[in-house]
């Protein structure tokens, strides 16, 4: 049974819509918790367009599960990760036009930058993920290279239109995942996991961590939405001065 991380980036993306103070990321880690999850997962982007500095620190003080920081293998992020030291690290490919990660970092293709990053991360004691696509050579290149765990772009899988198209990319999942196993790598997945297409990738053999967060967060607006209003709703209705 995977362990379950918890993206809380979307919590941080409503609060940064009107630079204001709410909702908390922080607060959203702690129910999280509460709820189970194994992990606590944010991700620094160099741009801070959710994620900002004050919530990684406070994450590191707070979160008593493991702490995942998602970033860029560049100089001023790994700077605040050798500082800060979260449990494990996960190098994602950033640009800043995208709206989320939208493919998996190319290891061979960087292998020197990412080999380096790697080092450092794992010197200060940190474990080290790559989020890569379900791609032999770049499972191989991420062992070579020293990193701990892959975690494998469920992004394909997750947006495929038809039953077919979803079977190919989930074949394509448990093979690279046999290839990360094989190679003495552990087995993380994530992205576009919903409450729909879930659990058949939780039963992929060897696979260890998940890591979900649009999903939880929008589901979160919904299930609280009423509960909210009705807590406006008995403000309005009884108004004192
Ligand atoms: N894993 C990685 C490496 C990611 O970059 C993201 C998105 O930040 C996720 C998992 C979570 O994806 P989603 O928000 O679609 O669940």
């Amino acid at each position: 049974m995977p362990a379950l991380g918890v993206n809380i980036d979307h919590v941080a993306t409503v609060r940064q819509a009107r630079r204001t103070i709410e909702p908390d990321p922080v607060w959203a880690a702690v129910l999280a918790e509460l709820g189970g999850a194994d992990g606590i997962t944010l991700h620094l982007r160099e741009d801070r367009r959710h994620i900002q500095d004050r919530d990684l620190r406070l994450l590191k003080q707070t979160v008593q599960v493991k702490l995942n920081l998602e970033m860029a293998a560049e100089e001023e992020i790994t700077r605040i990760a050798l500082e800060v030291r979260p449990d494990q690290a996960t190098l994602v490919p950033e640009k800043r036009q995208e709206i989320t990660t939208e493919g998996g970092l190319d290891v061979l293709g960087n292998r020197e930058k990412v080999g380096q990053c790697i080092q450092r991360l794992k010197d200060a004691g940190i474990e080290v993920s790559l989020f890569v696509d379900p791609d032999a050579a770049q499972i191989e290149a991420s062992k070579e290279l020293g990193a701990d765990a892959v975690e494998l772009h469920t992004g394909r899988y997750a947006d495929a239109s038809t039953q077919a198209e979803q079977d190919r990319e989930y074949q394509a999942l448990v093979d690279a995942g046999r290839v990360a196993l094989d190679v003495g790598l552990l087995l993380h997945m994530g992205h576009g996991l919903t409450y729909r297409n879930v659990s058949r990738i939780a039963a992929i053999a060897g696979v260890s961590e998940l890591n979900i967060g649009h999903s939880i967060v929008a589901r979160a607006i919904m299930v609280g939405f009423e509960q909210a209003v009705r807590e406006m709703k008995a403000l309005v209705s009884a108004p004192r001065s």
